[in-house]
């Protein structure tokens, strides 16, 4: 049994896992159609995770040496009361950044409140600057709602915005420019994420399926990019734009594959432990949590630190899903 004294927890590779992602609920106002159906069966409220025990799960890393929380979804601003919980997992002693993943639609609204509440850094999802092809992209979305969004942050005073963008072939190949760009102006880091096949979507991946290098390569014609050995904490590997504070940064989970130093859990709204976002394997602390059961919550970390693999074993030319849960279930 394991006690609940802080010692950064270390897997079997020897991997010292420090960050945590915790997905507050799996619903969305987007349908981006490489992460959702056009219409989603999301989770009844009564196999959701209360707030209270969400935090009560955070406490609980926290005190295991976790010091990096990110908040997730689905959407995570579209969970009612979010800043409450926020504020509080923001204040856990030992926690040494909170930061957020957010599709940007409700920023506009939020982003001062995100920002007194502790949220130190953002990552904002926008793969495409043209409002029609958002619209298609997002089957819902307005793209001005972003970009406001996005103002909003700037104004805010994050320590730092990083643009998340998936690479699609065909999609956004010709935009990759104007988004760097948009990026700079901003001020804000941008990264380029490999797709991954998460869900069964509509068999298209394959089709669209852009290399994080091949990316690069059309970069380079238009920017002076170095490469740099800055870390975000996560997989990102990142260059440096000239004349510019702005970082480009890739994610490839294909061509690049970073398993290895792989830092991080996630738990998914209903409170579902996953070692690994690329494999099946989970601990459920939905129990635990409601129970208020602080050594069960902890022995189950140990549970799944026994169990996380060593990596992912995604193939980008296979059309099906290979991992059956949405990104928007295990949190992005
Ligand atoms: N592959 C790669 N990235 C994805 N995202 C959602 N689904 C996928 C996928 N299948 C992205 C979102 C968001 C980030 C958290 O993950 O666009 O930027
Ligand atoms: Fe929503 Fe993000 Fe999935 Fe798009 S990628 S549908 S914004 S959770």
């Amino acid at each position: 049994m394991s006690t609940l004294a802080a010692n950064p927890p270390t897997d079997r590779a020897g991997r010292t896992v420090s960050y945590l992602r915790l997905s507050v609920t799996d619903r969305c106002d987007l349908r981006c159609r490489y992460c959702l159906p056009e219409q989603p069966r999301f989770l009844p409220k009564a196999q959701i995770l209360t707030l209270e025990q969400l935090l009560l799960i955070a406490q609980v890393f926290v005190g295991r040496g976790i010091t990096k929380i990110r908040i997730t979804g689905g959407e995570p601003l579209a969970r009612r009361n979010v800043i409450w919980l926020i504020e509080r997992i923001a204040a856990l002693p030992g926690l040494a950044e909170t930061v957020l993943t957010t599709n940007g639609t409700r920023l506009a609204a939020m982003a001062d409140d995100l920002r007194c509440a502790g949220i130190a850094r953002i990552n904002v999802s926008l793969d495409t600057l043209d409002a029609a092809k958002f619209t298609r992209l997002t089957r819902t979305g307005d793209l001005a709602q972003v970009t406001a969004g996005l103002a909003a942050a700037a104004a805010a005073g994050f320590a730092a915005i990083r643009i998340n963008t998936v690479l699609m072939n065909g999609f956004n190949d010709d935009e990759l420019t104007a988004l760097v760009e948009f990026a700079d102006q901003l001020g804000a880091d941008i990264s380029f994420i490999e797709e991954m096949p998460l869900g069964d979507i509509d068999g298209s991946r394959p089709h669209r399926y852009l290399e994080a290098g091949a990316a690069l390569a059309i970069l380079h014609r238009r920017f002076a990019l170095t490469e740099t050995d800055y870390s975000s904490g996560g997989p990102a590997r990142y260059w440096q734009l000239a004349n510019s504070p702005t970082r480009v940064g890739f994610i490839a989970p294909h061509s690049r594959n970073f398993c290895a130093s792989c830092n991080r859990l996630r738990i998914t709204c209903t409170g579902d432990l996953y070692p690994c976002l690329g494999q099946n394997g989970r601990v459920a602390l939905a129990a635990a949590a409601a129970a208020g059961d602080r050594q069960a919550i902890s022995d189950a970390i140990d549970r799944a630190l026994a169990n996380k693999p060593d990596g992912h074993h995604f193939a980008a030319a296979n059309a099906g899903a290979q991992v059956l849960r949405y990104m928007a279930t295990t949190g992005g």
